[in-house]
C-alpha cells in the first residue's frame, strides 16, 4: 500500500470523490479485516475532506456499535431505528440531514455538529454497519457526497466479502 494519499486540495467535490476511490481500492485490497480497513477510509475522509467527525457503527445483534471513527469521543450504541443511523439501518438507505436540530430523535453526539450523512454498508441485502459523516456547518452534504460515499463502501464490500 502507498504511505499516503495524493489529491489535489482544490480540486471540488466530485473531483475529490473520483481521485479518492482507486486509491481507497488499493489502500484496502489484499486487507480483509473490516476494522483496519474501516480505520484507514476514516483516516482518509477526514484527511481530504477536514469532516468534524467520520466514522462507522457496525450491526452486532440488535444494535449499532461504534466501530473505527475520526473525531471526538462518540456514543458507543445505537438502537434500530433511533436516531440518524439506526434509521439509515432500518431504511438500508442513505440519510442526508442538512440541519440535525430538525431531525427527530437526532443523536446529539456533539453539540457541534449541525449536519450529518449516514450511508449503509450492505452485503447480500442487509446492512452489515453505516458510516456517518457530521458537519460543523449546515447543510454540508448533497447528492455527490451520497453518491461518493456509497460507491467507497461498494468497493470495502467487494474487496473484503466478494
Ligand atoms: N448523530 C448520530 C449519532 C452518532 S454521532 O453523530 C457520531 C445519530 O443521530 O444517529
Amino acid at each position: 500500500m502507498s504511505e499516503s494519499i495524493i489529491y489535489n486540495k482544490f480540486s471540488d467535490k466530485a473531483t475529490l470523490y473520483g481521485e479518492l476511490l482507486p486509491q481507497i481500492k488499493s489502500l484496502i485490497t489484499n486487507e480483509k479485516d473490516i476494522i483496519a480497513n474501516m480505520a484507514n477510509v476514516s483516516a482518509v475522509l477526514k484527511e481530504v475532506f477536514g469532516f468534524f467527525w467520520v466514522g462507522f457503527y457496525i450491526v452486532r445483534h440488535d444494535k449499532l456499535v461504534l466501530g473505527p471513527f475520526q473525531g471526538t469521543i462518540a456514543c458507543t450504541r445505537i438502537n434500530k431505528g433511533q436516531g440518524v443511523c439506526g434509521t439509515a439501518w432500518q431504511r438500508a438507505e442513505t440519510i442526508i440531514v442538512p440541519d440535525v436540530e430538525q431531525f427527530k430523535g437526532h443523536i446529539a453526539c456533539s453539540s457541534l455538529s449541525k449536519s450529518e450523512i449516514v450511508v449503509p454498508m450492505m452485503m447480500d441485502g442487509s446492512v452489515k454497519a453505516v458510516l456517518d459523516v457530521d458537519s460543523e456547518q449546515y447543510n454540508a452534504f448533497d447528492t455527490t457526497d451520497k453518491d461518493g460515499l456509497e460507491k467507497i463502501l461498494e468497493i470495502m464490500v467487494r474487496e473484503m466479502f466478494v
